[in-house]
């Protein structure tokens, strides 16, 4: 049986259905749809309780942007391209939201490691608006013992004074959202940059002196084909970054492109672009993730490869991924505090509302007992391809062998995984395709919930 026979087939003993549209990156678990309002107020009992010093795990902020000069077709992200006149106001919520938690018990004193500024496109900020933003959060929580601090920034709106401000403020990584290298695929896909203006704000950025500098790529795009996706590739390589993202492309049901194919199949004149399959995404990554090894990279996850291991270790996902806490600050942004995750209200307006009323604009939450948090960090550190038994028999008292060995022994069984001593590793064929296997660790009652 082949592989594609088999991701469609669901009486295989794994359930890997891969519709070409929908979600499909785990970014949490148990799924956003299982997270309610009734569970809002166990979190404010969790932010009025101080941290237990023994289990005091580490602290990081999310802070979301939801605002774009222009949407691209395929972006599923809160974000709006028609509301730049409340940026200012936005910026002010955003430093009153961690203001407000700086005082929760569950919170005070507390000095956060690591920082994640994500969008939307954070770099749309002018560079007062920066400046009021990272002061105003030092505020509350100062930043002397910041590990990592990322800013995502969109190629167009990087400028000297700009980048100058978030390197003196303390920002140690800038992602740049690059997507790929070729014009037209860029034009094709609702991008507003070109190449050049990729070229011009990683130059800028190295001149300025970020010490981990990211490429995030998009393979799978309209309009892209083996030839234009390598010759991206190894564009990027030749400049050097250190550290590159590349994701599959998802095409979830609110984006404009979902929309164009949907419109399409009901028309006797299709005229929508022909999308990259699953498998053509993997051959291509696969590829990708080949030349990145061959010229010095090492592959530590799904989606990313990174120069030095050590150096360019990325904390704000392998931090959350081990349990730590995470606040996330701004519309539709998610927490995990005390075990509790939650959400903020994915509505501009209300967000605003709440915190010009002084409240905290959280809007459902999930409890996770003690085995949903161990199956959470397993599902988590699955994503970065290889994972410590010790670590959860340690931890949560629990032997994961044991625990999951049918759903391990079938990824064995399609050479997905290998156990081997005291490590679970993900072949690299598991690796590709590894947000396809998580769902299938999940408890009957999870298996069948909606994404979000
Ligand atoms: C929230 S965006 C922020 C970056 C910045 N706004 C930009 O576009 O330059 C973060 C990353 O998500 C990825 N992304 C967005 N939509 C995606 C999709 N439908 N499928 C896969 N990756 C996607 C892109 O690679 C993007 O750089
Ligand atoms: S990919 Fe970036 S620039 Fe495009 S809509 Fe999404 S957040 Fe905005």
């Amino acid at each position: 049986m082949t592989i594609n026979q088999y991701d469609n087939n669901n009486s295989q003993s794994l359930d890997i259905l891969e519709p070409q549209e929908g979600n499909y990156f785990v970014a949490a678990y148990p799924p956003f749809s299982c997270w309610t309002r009734d569970n809002v107020s166990q979190v404010h009992n969790a932010l009025s309780t101080p941290p237990d010093p023994k289990s005091r795990a580490p602290l990081g902020l999310y802070i979301h942007i939801p605002f774009c000069a222009k949407r691209c077709d395929y972006c599923y992200y809160l974000s709006y391209d028609d509301k730049l006149k409340h940026v200012q106001s936005y910026v002010d919520a955003v430093v009153c939201e961690l203001s407000i938690y700086a005082d929760r018990p569950a919170i005070t004193g507390r000095k956060p490691t690591f920082i994640y500024f994500g969008g939307g496109t954070p770099s749309i900020l002018s560079s007062q608006q920066i400046q009021t933003l990272l002061e105003g959060l030092k505020t509350s929580l100062p930043w002397d013992d910041i590990q990592e601090a990322t800013f995502e920034c969109a190629p167009k709106t990087a400028t000297t004074t700009k980048l100058q401000i978030l390197r003196h403020a303390g920002i140690t990584r800038l992602s740049i959202g690059a997507q790929q290298l070729n014009d037209e695929v860029l034009r094709a896909n609702g991008r507003i940059h070109l190449s050049s203006d990729i070229y011009r704000a990683y130059e800028l950025a190295r001149e300025t002196g970020f010490p981990v500098i990211n490429l995030d790529l998009i393979v799978g795009l309209v309009h892209e084909t083996d030839e234009t996706f390598y010759a991206s590739l190894e564009q990027v390589i030749d400049m050097a970054p250190d550290s590159v993202t590349i994701y599959q492309l998802e095409i979830p049901l609110n984006t404009p492109l979902y929309k164009q194919l949907a419109d399409d199949s009901r028309t006797d004149t299709p005229n929508a672009p022909a999308i990259a399959d699953w498998n053509t995404k993997r051959r291509r990554l696969m590829r990708a993730f080949s030349m990145l090894e061959d010229h010095g990279y090492h592959v530590c996850g799904g989606y990313s490869a990174v120069r030095n291991l050590k150096e360019h270790r990325f904390a704000y996902q392998q931090d959350q991924y081990q349990g730590a806490d995470l606040l996330g600050l701004g519309a539709a942004s998610f927490s995990y505090l005390a075990g509790m995750h939650y959400q903020n209200s994915a509505s501009l307006e209300s967000y605003m509302e709440c915190l010009n009323a002084g409240t905290l604009p959280i809007e459902r939450a999930y409890a996770l007992c003690k085995s949903d948090r161990m199956l959470r960090e397993f599902l988590l550190q699955l994503k970065l391809g290889s994972l410590s038994i010790d670590y959860f028999r340690q931890k949560f008292g629990v032997e994961i062998c044991i625990l999951f060995a049918s759903q391990l022994k079938r990824c064995m069984n399609f050479d997905w995984l290998t156990v081997q001593g005291d490590t679970i590793e993900l072949t690299r064929e598991g690796l590709l395709r590894v947000d396809r296997i998580i769902p299938n660790f999940y408890p009957d009652k999870f298996r069948v919930a909606r994404y979000s």
